[in-house]
């Protein structure tokens, strides 16, 4: 299959309709292990281990393992989500589960493969009955994805979905105020867009058209990255 009909594929897939003009897809009808070194110091194995070694809060009781993230370290987009679910819990990677697959067509329908972006969460601990994180777990939490994104350096967060978006922007505003626009964090210098999670679009399709617009932004950020 040709890229552009790979690409097709992926949006059919998102129940995505494109429209075509002079032979180009010209957009959608609508739319360390235990250490008490601070984070902050730490290199990606030794924050790994630290994160695997965590008892900050109570969710380590339940965890079969941390899900701690996944992805290129020298990726240009990151992925930002809300917690582990059970796969994710069973497998110890991030988005595994049937939103994890949807969230896999997303990115591919801009062009991205999983490999090729960094994907996390804001909790590293499957909280139980997939209950929303509490405030005082996802402060425990930050101080890992700050990390993180401090290693990434990453040129675009993607937060998926109203715990990410709320979390990393400090805010209680709904998801449906927050995408549509680019947020930036980190004093101006790094943007962030935010989209519906793909475990909403699986439960709300006809919101896959916003989430498609959504997408279509992060990609041209990333685009005038590069130039
Ligand atoms: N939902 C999330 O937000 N993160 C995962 O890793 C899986 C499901």
């Amino acid at each position: 299959m040709s890229a552009e009909a790979d690409r097709r594929a992926y949006l059919d897939a998102l129940g995505i309709d494109v429209w075509t003009r002079r032979g180009a897809v010209i957009g959608p009808v609508a739319e360390v292990a235990g250490t008490s070194t601070a984070p902050e110091h730490l290199d990606w194995l030794q924050l790994r281990q630290k994160v695997a070694a965590c008892t900050l809060c109570g969710l380590h009781k339940g965890r079969t393992q941390t899900v701690f993230g996944v992805g290129s370290e020298t990726a240009r987009c990151m992925i930002i989500g809300e917690a582990p679910g059970a796969e994710e819990d069973r497998q110890g990677e991030p988005f595994v589960g049937r939103a994890g697959k949807l969230l896999d067509e997303m990115l591919r329908a801009i062009g991205l493969e999983r490999s090729e972006v960094y994907i996390a969460n804001i909790l590293k601990c499957r909280p139980p009955n997939n209950r929303d994180p509490s405030a005082e777990e996802a402060n425990h939490c930050r101080g890992y994805l700050e990390r993180q994104i401090d290693l990434l350096n990453p040129r675009l967060i993607l937060a998926v979905g109203r715990i990410a978006a709320q979390q990393l922007l400090n805010t209680d505003a709904p998801v449906g105020q927050l995408r549509g626009i680019t947020h930036t964090l980190r004093d101006g210098r790094l943007p962030l867009v935010v989209t519906y999670h793909p475990a909403y679009l699986l439960r709300s399709p006809l919101q896959k058209r916003k989430a498609w617009e959504d997408l279509c932004r992060a990609k041209k950020l990333l685009g005038e990255q590069l130039k």
